[in-house]
């Protein structure tokens, strides 16, 4: 409830036109393909709102980069072209920075913990900002796996990732991590992934563990580095100019229940993300289990930089040692 009374005060620094009319269909977009968490929680968030509004609401779920990538999603919400999203905090923190706090190496020390830190007040707060600078409204998080890293050739030392083409997803503070890390970089989205690393284009990539085992992102690697170095949460967001034209019903409906599938997403990689990184074991790659001290000095390097760049990085620490 909390929640709610956050979001409210929130967007009322959005002007509510009294005559705008209420829209039944609302269109969500999602870069997911169809079989992904994300996007059966949207087909779930859909389906329980044309329930619980008796028919009146629809939601038409759009994946797999359909309505465009995350930064074109994010301006139509922004003009009310899109209703609704469920995008990857990576995306939205190019926008917000202070988002870029979670992306901490080993803030979380394994994938339970991310989900009480993602279930936090302090978490919350985050989105309060969300109207007024980027056009939309937060509901609540879910997240993917943590990152892990699937490499051709051989990585035994964190040297041997040094001047690698390494695909990322486009956002600030994971660029921040790799260049410390003395890798090169490669922004790339998602569907482009799998024909680059098969191709030879990149020499690694940074992945969570569902997407490696279930679009087979190991079969042209050798080596498989369970890492765990960070947490990847998604967001689910309503169009701030949409929302501004719903009734109060309509709001405190819509965001129960999409806080509510979001957060499904959190218990759905909790209970799958031991079984996947099994299997990714079981491929007969190379799998290696490091943590925070192979990465030498990067993390170090990342945290003063982000420490600038972020001032929600320590109430965000202090909620990772409460919930440890
Ligand atoms: C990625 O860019 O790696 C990614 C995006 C959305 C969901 C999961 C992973």
């Amino acid at each position: 409830m909390k929640n709610f009374v956050r979001i409210f005060a929130a967007t009322a620094l959005v002007t509510a036109s009294a005559f705008t009319a209420q829209a039944e269909e609302f269109r969500l977009g999602l870069i997911t393909p169809p079989p992904h968490i994300w996007t059966k929680a949207a087909g779930a968030f859909g389906a329980e709102l044309a329930e619980k509004s008796g028919g009146a609401h629809s939601v038409s779920v759009f994946p797999a980069r359909q309505l465009g990538n995350e930064a074109e999603m994010l301006q139509q919400l922004q003009t009310g072209a899109l209703d609704m999203a469920f995008m990857t905090v990576a995306e939205v923190s190019n926008r917000a920075p202070e988002l870029g706090a979670f992306y901490a190496p080993y803030l979380a020390k394994d994938i339970a913990h991310a989900g009480r830190i993602l279930r936090s007040d302090t978490a919350a707060s985050l989105l309060e900002p969300l109207p007024g600078q980027v056009g939309v409204v937060g509901m609540g998080f879910g997240m993917a796996g943590l990152r892990q890293i699937v490499a051709r050739g051989e990585v035994k030392a964190v040297g041997d990732l040094a001047g690698l083409k390494l695909r990322i997803t486009p956002f600030t503070p994971i660029l921040d991590f790799y260049n410390a890390v003395g890798a090169a970089p490669t922004p790339m989205p998602l569907p482009a992934v799998y024909d680059a690393l098969a191709n030879g284009q990149v020499d690694a990539i940074d992945m969570d563990a569902e997407l490696i085992w279930v679009l087979k992102y190991y079969d042209h690697a050798d080596t498989i580095l369970q890492s765990d170095h960070m947490m990847f949460p998604m967001v689910g967001l309503v169009s701030a100019k949409v929302w501004a034209g719903l009734s109060d019903g309509d709001r405190e409906m819509i965001s129960e229940l999409m806080a509510k599938h979001v957060d499904s997403t959190l218990d759905s990689y909790i209970a799958k993300e031991a079984g996947w990184l099994e299997q990714i074991a079981g491929t007969g790659k190379t799998y290696t289990k490091v943590d925070a001290s192979f990465f030498g000095g990067a993390i170090e390097e990342w945290n003063a930089t982000w420490s600038k760049k972020s001032t929600s990085l320590d109430a965000l620490r202090a909620v990772a040692a409460e919930t440890e």
